[in-house]
């Protein structure tokens, strides 16, 4: 019979791995192009061009807003955006921080944190006239405009990179995360 036949199992194995290597590819290549920013489920660096508002836990991309002023062009979008990116890394924000729910719990999860309501009691703290304004002079003195029972230390981070850093968060901001993190922003002086 065909099923005592050794080669019927090895022919059997041997094919369910090349079509399961090439489903796991397809679904791989598949995946990549969706979460690539421009892809169907993460926003274009560009957005950070526009307003992002937050309604029933999905992020609304809206008209066009200035940041810091002015609008980049798609290069410098991803130059400033990926600038963000290493400041983060290099600093390890991640050693206190959440971002997508990764990292550690001391501070609170960065990933809204541009959609933050607190912000707008920062731009008077800060006496910043815009919110990204505030979010830099923040960035760059934590300690002067410390808010919270926990601190986030100095980590003298120049203009330029503060900026990036901004630029960073309003991007992510604007991902759909389906929800998280719920009740996003500065925890709770109580908590
Ligand atoms: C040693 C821990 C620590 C590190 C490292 C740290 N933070 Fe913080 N961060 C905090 C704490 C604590 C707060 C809350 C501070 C407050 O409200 O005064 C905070 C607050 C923030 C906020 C305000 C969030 C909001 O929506 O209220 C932002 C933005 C932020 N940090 C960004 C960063 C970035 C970017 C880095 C890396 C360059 C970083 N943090 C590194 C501890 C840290």
């Amino acid at each position: 019979m065909q099923i005592e036949d050794p080669r019927f199992w090895r022919a059997g194995a041997i094919s369910v791995v090349i079509v399961m290597t090439a489903v796991l590819a397809f679904l791989t290549i598949d995946s990549l192009s969706a979460i690539s920013p421009g892809g169907s489920h993460v926003p274009p660096y560009t957005v950070i061009n526009q307003k992002i508002g937050y309604k029933f836990d999905v992020p609304v991309i809206g008209d066009k807003e200035l940041l810091f002023g002015r609008e980049f062009s798609a290069p410098e979008t991803e130059t400033l955006i990926t600038k963000g990116k290493l400041v983060i890394q290099s600093r390890a924000c991640m050693d206190c921080h959440t971002f997508f729910g990764n990292g550690a719990y001391y501070g609170p999860d960065l990933t809204k944190a541009w959609l933050d309501p607190a912000w707008e009691a920062w731009k008077s703290i800060t006496a910043a006239d815009t919110q990204e304004e505030a979010m830099v002079r923040f960035l760059m003195d934590p300690v002067q405009y410390r808010t919270w029972t926990r601190a986030m230390p100095n980590l003298r981070l120049s203009r330029n990179e503060a900026e990036a850093v901004v630029a960073y968060l309003k991007w992510m901001s604007a991902v759909d995360t389906n929800g998280f993190p719920a009740n996003f922003g500065r925890l709770s002086a109580t908590r």
